[in-house]
């Protein structure tokens, strides 16, 4: 029984043997996903529930399995642990201590950069977010090397890491807003990716960087109508401060380029307009890679985390670059309308094509 705890004639199941059906990986992420709660902080604790493999299942099967499924509960608990539990630096302390036993043998390193070398790399966009918050930013940058080959270019992560979303001056309505602790979603999830490739041992370079930062309302906060510098020198206007994962997001991905990357991988939970969209039936994905795409949506079919793919239509951009005052607006010029694209319209800015390759169809429509 993979779905938790039992109550059996007056006693309490605390550990369970779990069939493998032929397929002990599957029955092992299903089991330790299946057992995760979030009690930290509740006085009386639900009852835990160990599992173990019963009879003759597959072990090595079984143990990649519980990686699976406990990579993914990391993400899942810096997500519901509250705002003022998991800050930026919390969250930076949490991945640099879970990367430690692969940090010995140099596999990994993590680097945890202060608010002083963001200011040394003119990260202007991420700064204008992080400044209205009393929290200081965390820009963290995860290194795993488990290619031999060092000349293997690198799998570039990068993740949205908003501890709290407040929407700054430009305010969320009070209902719903504590689901706000989750908007690092997208860092929480590169993070974990790379915890767990370090715990499987994959024989691939990977490189993950989350801006960690709150977005807060306050005398020093971004102002709608202000112009902010992005790290490659376009200028922002922020129209609505609610709109901060793509600002951040902007420089961390010019950033990523700096590390001639094979590809980029963005995870952000960057707008509502993407759950009115699809809802959660899959993930949106914006790719100017039809080999990338190909990748994860054969991947998705393995995993039954479905994506479908999303447009990057040039109709969009226009949206974006028309600004009164800057290079870029942080919102498309019909505000909710086309909220997801004209977001991934906003991020593209930041993105070069892959060297010797154009932009798909998917981006070079009109
Ligand atoms: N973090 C939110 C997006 C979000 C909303 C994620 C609900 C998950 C659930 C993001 O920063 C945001 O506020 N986006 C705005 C963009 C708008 C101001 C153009 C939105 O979706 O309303
Ligand atoms: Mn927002
Ligand atoms: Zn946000």
């Amino acid at each position: 029984i993979a779905g938790g705890c039992r109550v059996l004639q007056n006693h309490v199941l605390t550990h369970i043997e779990v069939d493998g059906c032929n397929d002990s990986q599957s029955a092992a992420e299903g089991a330790v996903l299946g057992l995760f709660t979030y009690d930290d902080l509740k006085t009386k604790k639900k009852t835990r529930v160990t599992t173990q493999l019963h009879g003759s299942g597959c072990v090595s099967g079984w143990e990649k399995g519980v990686l699976y499924g406990e990579g993914q509960n990391l993400a899942r608990y810096l997500m519901e642990a509250p705002a003022n539990h998991v800050t930026p630096s919390v969250f930076a302390d949490t991945i640099t201590n879970r990367l430690a036993p692969y940090a010995d043998h140099c596999v990994c390193v993590c680097v945890c950069r202060s608010q002083e070398w963001i200011e040394e790399q003119q990260m202007g966009a991420f700064l204008s977010v992080s400044k209205g918050s009393e929290e200081p930013p965390v820009f963290l940058e995860l290194h795993y090397n488990g290619c031999p080959d060092n000349a293997q270019c690198p799998l570039l992560l990068v993740g949205k890491g908003i501890t709290f979303d407040s929407g700054g001056i430009s305010l969320k309505p009070p209902s719903g807003m504590d689901a706000m602790r989750a908007d690092m979603g997208g860092a929480a999830t590169v993070c974990s990716a790379i915890v767990t490739a370090a715990a499987l041992n994959l024989p691939i370079n990977i490189i993950g960087l989350a801006p960690l930062c709150e977005n807060m309302p306050s005398g020093k906060a971004n102002k709608p109508g202000d112009v902010v510098t992005a790290k490659n020198g376009k200028t922002i206007q922020v129209d609505n401060t609610d709109a901060e994962g793509r600002l951040i997001l902007a420089d961390a991905l010019c950033y990523a380029h700096s590390f001639n990357p094979r590809a980029i991988v963005n995870a952000a939970t960057l707008t509502g307009a993407m759950d009115v969209a699809l809802g959660s039936a899959a993930t949106g994905v914006f790719t100017n890679s039809d080999w990338l795409w190909e990748q994860l949506h054969k991947a998705s079919v393995v995993t039954g985390d479905r994506v479908w793919r999303m447009p990057l239509f040039q109709h969009y951009t226009r949206q974006v670059t028309d600004c009164q005052l800057a290079d870029l607006n942080n919102v498309g010029k019909y505000s909710r309308s086309g909220g997801a694209c004209t977001a991934a319209a906003f991020l593209r800015e930041f993105v070069t094509a892959p060297i010797g390759r154009t932009w798909t169809s998917q981006g070079d429509d009109q």
